[in-house]
């Protein structure tokens, strides 16, 4: 299943996806893991970035060792990116701290020389690193979940989003279980309000996430060749980021 690191296309414009939600606990770090995986598994080399200081993207994927010399092996430059043996890198820039935010973006727009597609883990805030992120990004995915204060959030989300350049993929509805009254309500109103912005497939709740982060791997590994709802839908934001940046050319 190990990709090689190399581009496997031989366009130059990579898109570079960011995942935003200034809420934290929505699934951020669960769908670029997901998506990222989905995408290698699609033959693209997939480059998923975490831009988050507290490293959740490089936990989920790699034992506490390894975080640990992460962790400590920071230098002035920034790090190299690790090979997941499920075939996505990852490059871990939670510890690194360039003297500007504009280290951030060159390093990212870098490695669009190398890979076919680059996803960024963004912390739960508007702080400095998520608005690099952004800045380097030409489009925004926006995972949600179903529950009143996530989508109240959006609204003050989207019109900071607005006021920059990057296009909105669209938003992600995640944890959802269709049996929860209040779920189904406020995907109506998700629907209802941001229209075209929502994407259509809803990432399920399931507990396979949490087992699967516990053991370095992706939920698509821990569950092998059982269905399973939520990584299905995850198999269909793959296709269509896919889709769309096939449309774009790229
Ligand atoms: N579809 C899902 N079903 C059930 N649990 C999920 C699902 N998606 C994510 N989770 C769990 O929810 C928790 C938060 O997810 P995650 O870390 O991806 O969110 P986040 O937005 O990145 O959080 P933060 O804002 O802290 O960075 C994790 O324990 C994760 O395993
Ligand atoms: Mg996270």
């Amino acid at each position: 299943m190990a990709k090689s690191r190399s581009k496997t296309s031989s366009h130059t414009t990579t898109p570079i996806i960011a995942i935003v939600n200034n809420k934290g606990g929505v699934g951020k770090t669960t769908t670029v893991a997901h998506i990222a995986y989905a995408l290698q598994r699609r033959g693209k080399s997939v480059l998923a970035v975490d831009m988050d200081s507290q490293a959740n993207l490089l936990m989920h994927f790699f034992p506490k060792k390894i975080v640990r010399e992460e962790r400590e092996g920071q230098t002035a430059s920034a790090p190299n990116p690790l090979h997941h043996k499920s075939g996505v890198d990852v490059l871990a820039l939670s510890f690194w701290q360039p003297s500007t935010s504009a280290d951030f973006i060159r390093v990212i727009q870098h490695y669009a020389e190398e890979y076919d597609i680059i996803l960024l883990d963004c912390p739960p805030s508007l702080e400095e690193r998520t608005i690099a992120a952004l800045d380097a990004s030409e489009s925004v995915l926006i995972p949600t979940e179903a529950e009143h204060f996530s989508v109240e959030g959006i609204k003050t989300l989207l019109a900071v989003l607005e006021t920059r350049t990057v296009k909105i993929l669209g938003i992600l509805v995640t944890k959802f279980n269709k049996k929860t009254v209040a779920h189904t309500h406020l995907l109506n109103h998700l629907h209802n309000t941001y229209g075209d912005y929502m994407m259509q497939p809803v990432i399920a709740k399931s507990d396979t996430f949490v087992s699967a982060s516990t053991q370095s791997m992706t939920a698509f590994e821990w569950n092998g060749t059982r269905k399973n709802a939520a990584l299905e839908g995850y198999e269909e934001v793959a296709e269509s980021i896919l889709e769309y940046h096939i449309a774009q050319g790229k």
